[in-house]
């Protein structure tokens, strides 16, 4: 990944109201198991992009992350790609980041009041999945309005 497409991820966490506080303790040598975002990420920027994630899903870290083997324990083992819903994740901030990449005209807008990138939080909605019935029910009204206008 590039380095200003890191910046996408990092300014979306920017529009994103800062929530709930978890500890990471990543250790001395820093995070084990980043395959897309940049190793060297320190631990204040990681922390801000998993709670944008966690709010643009509107779950708890738990979601994506899976529990420490030690099943006495209640510590998530957050390396371990155990959930399927971590490796989606990891599939949704590619589609995120080239979608920014090839469609969006993020650095050179002209017109500063328009959305010129997409981040979690434009499709999901606080949700884990985008939901699909209100925005069919929303699209028939507006078609049956037009329609009527015809
Ligand atoms: C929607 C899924 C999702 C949620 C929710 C989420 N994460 Fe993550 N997390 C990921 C993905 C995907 C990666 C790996 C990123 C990569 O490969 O570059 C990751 C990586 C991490 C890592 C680095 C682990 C390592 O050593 O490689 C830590 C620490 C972490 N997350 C903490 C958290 C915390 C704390 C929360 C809750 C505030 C959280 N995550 C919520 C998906 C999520
Ligand atoms: C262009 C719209 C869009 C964007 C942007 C998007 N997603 Fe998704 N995501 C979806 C849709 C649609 C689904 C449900 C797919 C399905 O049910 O087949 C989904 C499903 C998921 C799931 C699986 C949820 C489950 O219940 O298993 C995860 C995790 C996820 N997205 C994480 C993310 C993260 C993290 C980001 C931002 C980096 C993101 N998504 C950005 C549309 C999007």
């Amino acid at each position: 990944m590039k380095k200003w497409q890191i910046s996408i991820l990092l300014i979306a966490v920017l529009f994103i109201a800062m929530g709930a506080t978890t500890k990471i303790n990543p250790s001395d040598d820093g995070f084990k198991n980043l395959q897309i975002l940049p190793k060297d990420i320190s631990e204040k920027e990681l922390h801000n992009v998993m709670r944008d994630y966690s709010i643009s899903l509107g779950v708890r870290c738990g979601f994506c992350h899976a529990r420490v083997s030690d099943t006495t324990k209640k510590e998530l083992d957050f390396a371990s790609d155990a959930k399927d819903e971590k490796k989606i994740a990891r599939h949704m901030m590619q589609m995120t980041a080239y979608l920014n990449a090839n469609y969006f005209n993020f650095t050179a807008s002209t017109k500063p009041d328009t959305i010129h990138m997409i981040m979690c939080y434009t499709c999901h909605r606080g949700k884990t999945q985008p939901d699909g019935k209100t925005m069919r029910t929303q699209v028939d009204s507006i078609m049956s309005q037009f329609r009527k206008k015809q």
